[in-house]
């Protein structure tokens, strides 16, 4: 089963990220249940977490480019939630809770100062690629907590891919982001790659995701837990939580290559590797 020459060859190909230091990261309000303000936030720690984060991509031959960080917008490092870029067009977002809702025109600024020019601001709720994840065919798009079902249409509209719309129900998955990762585009050889925590969705959406991703790693509860769904993949290597082994130890069978990283204190504001990561596609 694990044995080398069996394994698929899994092609890295290289990405561009865009991520925003935690600089003013807190958790001073509570949007998911996972926050706790009561908790006390190692601030330092935080910081050096998403350094070695960020590090981890730029040694794997990624680019990652920085959005300045801004104070009173402790959620700003989860950059995902701010644009989704696919063939250079970029969605912005729009939050559902107002203490996140300045983080967008921040993230648009930054789109337009790096000579982005279609870029759209949705109309609904729409937390970009914490509930958008392209396939290389299809959008997935969560909804159920945070981005509204209108807002996936209004995506298909904006990027012109199609849209699959998927229900979440289970309020610690909140976002698409925390029960479903892509582990490879698709090609015009391949089908896309991806894994997933099924009981994460509702029954129709585990039917749509079982048809349309027969191959896909099922994740289980302590999978998800760690925040183990919320990687990062270039296609060869998946950059996710150091807790999440039983699933690396599935993906290292399917040839990928795990790489571990600390992200216990973004995770006390619900976040994770892919949350601090948002990826542009030229
Ligand atoms: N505290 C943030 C929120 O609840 C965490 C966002 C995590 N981002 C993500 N892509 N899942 O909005």
């Amino acid at each position: 089963m694990t044995d080398a020459a069996t394994l698929p060859a899994r092609v890295p190909t290289p990405r561009h990220y865009l991520m925003c230091p935690p600089r003013y990261f807190a958790v001073e309000y509570a949007i998911n249940p996972w926050m706790d303000p009561s908790r006390p936030v190692d601030a330092e720690r935080a910081l050096d977490q998403w350094a070695r984060l960020r590090d981890a991509f730029r040694g794997l031959g990624h680019t990652v480019e920085e959005v300045e960080p801004q104070p009173g917008l402790p959620d700003m490092v989860f950059a995902a939630n701010s644009a989704t870029v696919i063939d250079g067009r970029v969605l912005g977002a729009r939050f559902r809770a107002p203490q996140r809702a300045a983080e967008a025109e921040h993230f648009r600024r930054w789109f337009v100062e790096h000579g982005y020019r279609d870029i759209t601001m949705p109309r609904q709720i729409n937390e970009a690629e914490g509930d958008l994840a392209w396939t290389g065919r299809l959008l997935l798009a969560g909804t159920g907590f945070r981005t509204d079902p209108g807002a996936h249409a209004e995506a298909q509209e904006a990027l012109g891919v199609p849209v699959v719309s998927l229900r979440l129900v289970d309020p610690r998955y909140y976002h698409l982001d925390t029960a479903l990762f892509v582990l490879s585009e698709a090609t015009d050889t391949a089908p896309a790659q991806i894994a997933y925590y099924p009981e994460a969705f509702s029954r129709g959406s585990q039917r749509v995701l079982a048809r349309l991703f027969p191959g896909a790693v099922l994740a289980d509860a302590a999978d998800a837990e760690c925040f183990g769904l919320n990687a990062v993949s270039d296609g060869r290597n998946v950059v996710l939580p150091v807790e999440a082994t039983a699933l690396a130890g599935r993906l290292a069978e399917r040839g990928y290559q795990p790489v571990f990283v600390d992200i216990s204190e973004l995770r006390k504001a619900g976040g994770g590797p892919k949350c601090c990561t948002c990826e542009i596609r030229k």
